[in-house]
């Protein structure tokens, strides 16, 4: 079954942008970068990639998700054009190229996805939209970066007390600071 997977760069003390949503304290250079560039290329932005001359073939997702809020930051370049791109809003639209933008139920959306076939499924962010789909996760890969931002938008943004368990499957240093830890949904039985 296709796995819906957060992957996300969060500080230390669990915010994945400030309060205004900045991040420009995230770490953009350094050894991490090699390695989130090869396995993950599909997350760098279309404009991006093309300048750096990445392939982008769906390799690691096929399918992104994203909150409006998320949308809204990049959409003057229609963020990531090679990959089914989904945008959650009530109250937006928009058009782009492999761009639907809904109001349907995030979860409904997501077990409708999972039982079609495809690659993995990227839960891009933010915060308001992972806490709508916590449930739904089945991976997280977190950049964690060496940072504090004391204030921001937490990684599952108001959601309340309820402990769903992970497990972890990897774990990677880099020279940077930077820690991408990779975790699975515990399935009990
Ligand atoms: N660190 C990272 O790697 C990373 C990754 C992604 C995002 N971010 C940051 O996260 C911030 C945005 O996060 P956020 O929590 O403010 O917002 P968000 O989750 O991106 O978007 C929230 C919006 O999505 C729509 N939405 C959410 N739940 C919905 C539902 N159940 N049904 C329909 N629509 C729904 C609503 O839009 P409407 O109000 O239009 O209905 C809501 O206002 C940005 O600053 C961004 O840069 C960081």
């Amino acid at each position: 079954m296709r796995e819906l997977v957060y992957y996300v760069a969060v500080s230390l003390d669990g915010y994945i942008a400030g309060p205004q949503g900045e991040y420009d304290g995230f770490l953009m250079e350094g050894d991490h970068m090699d390695a989130i560039n090869e396995r993950f290329a599909d997350t760098i932005p279309t404009h991006i990639a093309a300048m750096l001359g990445l392939r982008q073939e769906r390799t690691a997702f096929d399918t992104v998700l994203m909150g409006w809020n998320t949308y809204e930051i990049g959409k003057t370049q229609s963020p990531y054009n090679h990959l089914r791109q989904i945008v959650f809003s009530r109250a937006h639209t928009a058009e782009g190229e492999n761009l639907e933008v809904t109001a349907k139920d995030p979860r409904a959306v997501v077990q409708r996805l999972k039982r079609e076939d495809g690659g993995a499924i990227w839960l891009c962010g933010g915060g308001a939209l992972a806490a709508t789909l916590a449930e739904e996760i089945d991976r997280l890969v977190l950049k964690r970066q060496p940072l504090l931002f004391g204030d921001g938008i937490p990684l599952f943004g108001d959601r309340p007390y309820r402990p769903e368990r992970f497990e972890p499957v990897d774990t990677t240093a880099y020279q940077s600071g930077v820690v991408v830890s990779e975790l699975v949904r515990r399935r009990e039985g």
